[in-house]
């Protein structure tokens, strides 16, 4: 029998591309959906009309017929009893209050931030930190709860520490700079104005430069006696908002503790394609990584469909002279797909093989 999944703020950029993460999936199947006061009681059809009559997918394709007609609760209306899993795709505030309630009952796998930067809860990647799975025993525990909560990390983290991450195991990392051109999407329905972005770019996104630093230390520490002991690393970065739909691109300085130059990157890169934890699972792509020599990739029209969203690309890769030993690279990483609702089914996913749903 599959396991029975609600999603909470279904209506939303998150949400739909949940609902399409979710269709015909093996092993889930969402069986109750939930958004706000203003969306509950409606079909999620008229959910999702505006009031001129449009309704507004923003996930390419067609809308799932499951969703179609099913009924958008109130959150307070979701039956726990029925429910073997909730993802949670709510903004930050809302989303704390609701994630601990259904904590207390359910698994909540999370794109918000609401817990991220608490101590016994693990900022998840599937392929990248799954050991630091093992902090939910230690949370449920901790907080007397029969579920936990297991975030993602925010979307620009996630192409961050994912093309760190085999860099930093194999050459080791003291510094990394990034700066990041940012997808409109990632800032929800209503969070960028058209005509605030068009031929334009927004040279500050509230509060993310500090989420990246703290996640991207927190994703590639140690978990050690039920803690994560932050990696020693130095993280800058500046976070903008440039004219691209969907998928951010990231330009990355690192400086590593051994010398590396961009072959030996490329190597690197796909020899963890071969071994990485997640192949085999639903929504794992078939490459991880993608690395191109092609110097004018990464772009974001012609990644954002690879491997579905799921696969990173990486390219510009070369040895950086500001320092005795590094590279530059830039990447580029779906915010909506690998950064949000898949990676979160990818998270399920992997959990569900861990039986910790
Ligand atoms: N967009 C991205 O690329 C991205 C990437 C990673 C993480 N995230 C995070 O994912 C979360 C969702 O982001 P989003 O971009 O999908 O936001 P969004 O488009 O603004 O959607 C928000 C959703 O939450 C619902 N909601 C709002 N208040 C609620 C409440 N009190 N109770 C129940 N539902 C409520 C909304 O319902 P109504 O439609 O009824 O108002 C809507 O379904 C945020 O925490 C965001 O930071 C977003």
């Amino acid at each position: 029998m599959k396991k029975r999944v609600a999603i909470i703020g279904v209506t939303g950029s998150v949400g739909q591309e949940f609902v399409q993460s979710l269709d015909n999936h093996p092993w889930f199947e969402v069986t109750q959906i939930a958004a706000s006061e203003r969306s509950a009681g409606k079909m999620y059809l008229d959910a999702i009309r505006d009031a001129s009559g449009i309704i507004a997918w923003d996930v390419g394709g067609q809308i799932p017929e499951y969703i179609k007609s099913m009924k958008v609760l109130k959150v307070d209306e979701i039956n726990v009893q029925e429910l073997d899993l909730i993802f949670s795709a709510v903004e930050s505030e809302a989303a704390r209050d609701i994630e601990t309630k259904f904590a207390k009952d359910l698994p909540v796998i999370s794109t918000s931030s609401a817990y991220r930067y608490e101590e016994d809860v693990p900022i998840l990647i599937p392929g990248i930190n799954d050991d630091q799975a093992e902090l939910l025993e230690v949370q449920k525990k901790n907080r007397d709860w029969k579920g936990w909560v297991a975030p993602l990390p925010n979307c620009t983290t996630t192409g961050l520490v994912i093309t760190l991450k085999p860099l930093v195991e194999k050459y080791g990392a003291k510094k990394v700079m990034m700066t990041s051109m940012q997808a409109i999407s990632g800032g929800g329905k209503s969070g960028v104005s058209a005509m605030g972005i068009t031929d334009n770019i927004l040279p500050y996104i509230p509060k993310e430069e500090g989420k990246v630093r703290i996640e991207t230390k927190k994703i590639l520490g140690k978990l050690k006696d039920g803690k994560i002991e932050d990696a020693d690393i130095k993280v800058s970065c500046t976070c903008t908002r440039v004219p691209v739909i969907d998928g951010h691109t990231e330009s990355v300085f690192v400086e590593t503790e051994k010398e590396i130059d961009p072959n030996q990157a490329k190597d690197t890169f796909n020899s963890y394609n071969k071994d990485i934890s997640v192949t085999g699972l639903p929504s794992a792509p078939e490459k991880y990584y993608a690395f191109h020599d092609d110097p004018t990739r990464p772009q974001p029209r012609m990644e954002r469909e690879v491997g579905d969203g799921m696969t990173t690309s990486i390219g510009r890769v070369e040895k950086e002279e500001l320092f005795d030993n590094g590279l530059k690279y830039m990447l580029f990483s779906h915010n909506k797909k690998m950064g949000s609702a898949k990676g979160a089914v990818l998270l399920a996913e992997m959990l569900y093989k861990k039986e910790k749903i």
